[in-house]
């Protein structure tokens, strides 16, 4: 009978609760690939070292391929009394051969085999997030290099600040990914060590060799303390860190493709596989595919804040606790990794308005920093004093109705006498953007050398950036421009 106070949705009493609340199988059947490969290692060297037969161990080997291959083809029961892939992958192993799978878990205990197969999924996921940066910074830096020449407003605090490149921009973020694949690639190294035979807590008794099984499943090293190689999260909660730094980068990116899609702004257009039309309002067209990358941080910001409290306060060793792990962090890697597929369609394809950018870089007075420059280098006036006059030179255009470039000489020189006709030389925003050489400015010059350093470093081929000058405005791959 249920219990009459919260059994409604149960047939039986608190064990089908209990079994509810135990099994993990819904989720962890996910690492079936990584929890045969764990086995297959554990008992090739249960063999070497002379704890089980080879006999038992071609049995058991060639059971676990059976199993693998059922579960590939979908044609695998799981079983949830069976709680987690673990007991459904033993179980199923010993319909196939009888009492020799029953020496499979010889000198181990779940506690170092899901360990094992967490870190070797959380390893195999790095490497396919690392591969998933590194295309959407090569499409970043192509569209860079087509557009190092581009001018657009720069912004600090949102409102237009000083031109700059759309090239340089794009760089920007192909900056950010460089340190989150380099974060990855942190987090991938101090992971890569094997737990597998720290057993339960404490070693084992029998005589197993660790290198051996370290070394089959790819770890550098097996882990030097059983205690803490079972009860260690830090590989998830580095991973979803670096995630979480990540999808905040995505996240910014695809505010910044929210805003310029929209009507007011103009500057890109999302191709027809990147939006979406309103049910209602026949004009629409929504880039909710952005807008969703722009809310994943969400999720995954949430599965690190879990597991990091999951874990906090956790004695040593193993605690059921740490089954908390990976439900959650399954979600949040696959929501970076859709995130980034989905962010490299959308650069990959997407349409620039040059012409809207330029005429918003040169709206709002975008040049007066220019002037002020020009006044300290050929004038020489305090930059404090420079940032004055060149107030009042806004102020006048301002007053006038007009941009910087429409004022005359005349009126340069009723601000300040000693101002003189070389000044019109500053005011356009590609003298502007040309001028600012310092090592990692935004001029055009640069933007083309770092792209190229970027395409060298991402394809391993060097790219001559002379080659990429000649070729730019040749093409823009899919995407094109208004
Ligand atoms: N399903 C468990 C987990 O994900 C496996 C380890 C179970 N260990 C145990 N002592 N009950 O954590």
């Amino acid at each position: 009978m249920s219990n009459k106070m919260w059994g409604g949705r149960f047939s039986s009493g608190p064990d089908a609760i209990m079994e509810e609340i135990n099994a993990s199988i819904g989720f962890d059947q996910r690492l079936y690939k990584q929890d045969i490969a764990g086995s297959i290692a554990h008992a090739t060297m249960l063999a070497q070292t002379g704890i089980l037969t080879q006999a038992d161990r071609d049995a058991i080997i060639a059971g676990l391929n059976e199993v693998l291959a059922e579960i590939e083809a979908g044609t695998f029961t799981f079983s949830r009394s069976l709680e987690d892939i673990h007991m459904n992958v033993e179980s199923r192993l010993r319909d196939k051969i009888g009492d020799a799978a029953g020496r499979l878990h010889t000198a181990r205990s779940r506690n170092d085999q899901v360990a094992t197969d967490f870190k070797l999924y959380v390893r195999d996921t790095i490497d396919i997030l690392i591969t998933q940066i590194e295309t959407l910074q090569l499409g970043l830096v192509t569209r860079a290099e087509d557009e190092a020449d581009t001018i657009m407003p720069g912004f600090t605090h949102l409102q237009s600040a000083q031109p700059v490149s759309l090239g340089h921009h794009l760089l920007a973020y192909v900056e950010m990914l460089g340190r989150d694949a380099g974060r990855f690639a942190d987090a991938r190294k101090r992971l890569n060590e094997s737990p597998l035979g720290s057993a339960a807590l404490a070693g084992t008794s029998y005589p197993i060799d660790r290198h051996m099984t370290a070394e089959a499943l790819g770890f550098d090293r097996p882990t030097a303390n059983s205690l803490d190689a079972v009860s260690d999260r830090d590989f998830i909660l580095e991973t979803l860190a670096a995630a979480a730094i990540c999808a905040v980068h995505l996240s910014r990116f695809a505010e910044e493709l929210v805003i310029w899609s929209s009507a007011q702004f103009g500057f890109v257009r999302l191709s027809d596989k990147f939006s979406t039309g309103s049910s209602i309002m026949p004009q629409k067209r929504n880039p909710d595919a952005a807008e969703l990358v722009r809310a994943k941080i969400g999720r995954i910001l949430g599965a690190l804040t879990s597991l990091i409290v999951v874990m906090k306060g956790l004695p040593l060793a193993y605690s059921k606790d740490m089954q908390e792990d990976k439900e959650i962090a399954f979600d949040a890697l696959d929501s970076l990794s859709l995130s980034l597929a989905a962010m490299t369609g959308m650069v990959g394809d997407l349409t620039f308005n040059r012409a809207r950018m330029h005429a918003s870089a040169s709206a709002g007075f975008s040049t007066a920093t220019d002037i002020a420059d020009w006044l300290v280098r050929e004038i020489n006036m305090p930059f404090r004093d420079a940032h004055h006059v060149t107030g009042q030179v806004v102020a006048l255009a301002e007053q006038k109705g007009c941009g910087l470039e429409g004022l005359t000489i005349e009126d340069f020189k009723f601000v300040d006498p000693r101002i003189d006709s070389r000044i019109h030389k500053v005011l356009t925003v590609e003298s502007s953007v040309a001028s600012r050489q310092s090592y990692g400015g935004t001029a055009p010059a640069n933007v083309v050398v770092q792209a190229a350093r970027w395409k060298t470093l991402l394809t391993g081929q060097p790219h001559d950036p002379r080659v990429l000058a000649a070729k730019k405005h040749g093409g823009h791959g899919d995407g094109g421009v208004e």
